[in-house]
């Protein structure tokens, strides 16, 4: 089976206006001149006109969320994968730590919303990382492991984000030796052909040294992918395939 293309994943958050949407355009070369999937996930007013910016610019389009129902349903405020993939969107971040947290949702909802993707044609980006407190006992590997096994469908070609939960939104990330620790865990958890990102304070000054690890398929990025000129030094800064 062909290697799968590294992915390097902007999550914009709730942050973003029309205006922001020439950010994408200025990626236009960046990603045309590397050899990863280069992948921005706005808020969902912005989708239908981020995906009109983003095929001229060789940029893929994403959500942040989708319904755990995948087909037309009565229910308010949700937006299926379906609709999603009707747009031309090609990925959805599920599980997000913040939607684990601020809006309580289980590694059972995590999963449906993950085969709700599958099933649209989506590649969900499933979302896994241990606090603090449960790194600090030890219990990481055990927390990812379960997170995995309880979250994401053993389905080949799906993309789990490894983002710690105290490295997103700071300035503290893991070394490198424990990240490609826990990316081998999440193999092993899975044992099918994924690609692991990492997630958690990537920007442009430690992004080169994260990617120097063959462990890591790429990276979901917040505030940095904000920025264009930000973005673009991440997505340069993975190792061009020889
Ligand atoms: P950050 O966010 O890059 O701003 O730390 C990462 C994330 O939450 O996906």
């Amino acid at each position: 089976m062909a290697a799968l293309r590294p992915l390097i994943a902007g999550n914009w958050k709730m942050f973003g206006r029309r205006s922001d949407l020439a950010e994408i355009e200025k990626l236009a070369a960046d990603a045309r001149e590397v050899a990863v999937d280069v992948l921005i996930c706005p808020p969902y007013p912005l989708i239908g006109a981020a995906l009109a910016v983003g095929a001229g610019a060789g940029v893929l389009i994403g959500a942040q969320d989708c319904s755990a129902v995948a087909a037309d349903a009565a229910r308010t405020g949700e937006v299926s994968a379906e609709m999603l993939a009707d747009i031309g969107a090609t990925h959805v971040i599920v599980g997000h730590s913040e939607r684990r947290s601020q809006h309580g949702e289980s590694d059972a909802l995590v999963r449906r919303k993950a085969e709700a993707a599958l099933s649209a044609g989506l590649i969900p980006i499933v979302c896994v990382g241990e606090t603090l407190a449960q790194r600090d006992a030890g219990k990481t590997e055990e927390v990812i492991a379960a997170q995995v096994r309880a979250s994401a469908p053993a389905e080949a070609g799906i993309v789990i984000a490894y983002e710690p939960v105290w490295a997103i939104g700071g300035d503290r990330t893991p070394s490198v030796e424990e990240i490609a620790d826990v990316h081998g865990i999440v193999r092993e958890t899975l044992s099918v052909a994924v690609r692991v990102l990492y997630g958690g304070s990537v920007g442009p000054k430690n992004a080169a040294e994260i990617f120097t690890s063959p462990a890591v398929d790429g990276a979901l990025v917040g505030r940095a992918s904000l920025k264009a000129a930000d973005f673009a030094l991440i997505v340069r800064a993975y190792p061009a395939v020889t």
